[in-house]
């Protein structure tokens, strides 16, 4: 295959960036997306030329890292697919291909295609883990659990924080991303003791950063590769609901449960 790919480049944050038109030729079918550009990068750095600088690290689907908007989409119009999963198969000889960096004011761009996403790490910091201790694998397993909320928990926990979610809103909400970190631990007995804490903390942290909020469009869900659905956004908006109705653990009194 031979396609003609129309890449953002940008030296650094500070300085302006623009789309870049590169021919990539002889690409095999079976390659992905990801091994197609290591394809082009190798006949910039054969020319002597800087190549187009991106984000991977595990290309199987699991770390979150592969972040670029193929022709207006994250990820790519295959659906449930991260870029490192998407294969050149699904284009065509002689296409165009668009490829740009994730979109969105708390994401900005460090080089070229990769960006910034500390922002989700500072949500994260902020409640999306538990501090208690639940014990080893067989302790917490002895905890039972109906079927139907650990497939919820489950569910939520697939999120692999790649920022699709983010990119595809136009209003950059976090509020898939978020969800699911809330959705993860909400259904499972070890997430219970900083319930309220966790959300409220987390919505706080996601509004410093400057994402956006969610106006029921939808496109979070059709991009992410995992399928996360909004009903976690629904989830995260009763639990923030709910805890403003509980005060904090320090101003309710002794023995209230
Ligand atoms: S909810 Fe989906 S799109 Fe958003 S960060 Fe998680 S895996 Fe990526
Ligand atoms: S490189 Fe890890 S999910 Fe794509």
């Amino acid at each position: 295959m031979n396609l003609t790919l129309r890449v953002w480049r940008q030296k650094s944050p500070r300085e302006a960036g623009r789309l870049v038109t590169y021919q990539a030729r002889d690409i095999i079918p079976d390659m992905s997306f990801l091994e197609m550009l290591d394809v082009v990068n190798e006949g910039l750095i054969l020319k002597g030329e800087d190549p187009i600088a991106f984000d991977h690290d595990c290309r199987e689907g699991i770390c979150g890292m592969c972040s670029l908007v193929i022709n207006g989409v994250p990820h790519g119009h295959q659906s449930g697919t991260t870029v490192c999963q998407l294969h050149m198969r699904h284009f065509h000889d002689g296409q165009t291909i668009t490829i740009e960096p994730w979109r969105a004011r708390p994401f900005p761009v460090l080089k070229d295609l990769i960006i910034d996403r500390s922002a989700f790490d500072r949500i994260i910091q902020a409640g999306g883990f538990t501090s208690v201790n639940a014990g080893g694998a067989p302790d917490a397993n002895a905890i039972p659990i109906p079927k139907e909320e650990a497939e919820l928990a489950m569910d939520a926990a697939a999120c692999i924080g790649c920022g699709a979610c983010v990119a595809a809103c136009k209003n950059a909400s976090a509020m898939l991303f978020v969800g699911a970190k809330v959705s993860q631990f909400l259904h499972l007995p070890q997430g219970h003791p900083e319930r309220e804490a966790r959300v409220r903390n987390m919505v706080a942290a996601m509004d410093r950063e400057g994402f956006g909020n969610c106006t029921n469009t939808y496109e979070c869900e059709a991009v992410c590769p995992k399928n996360i659905s909004v009903r976690v956004i629904a989830e995260l908006n009763r639990e923030l609901r709910r805890a403003a109705f509980r005060p904090p653990p320090a101003k309710r009194a002794v023995g209230a449960g």
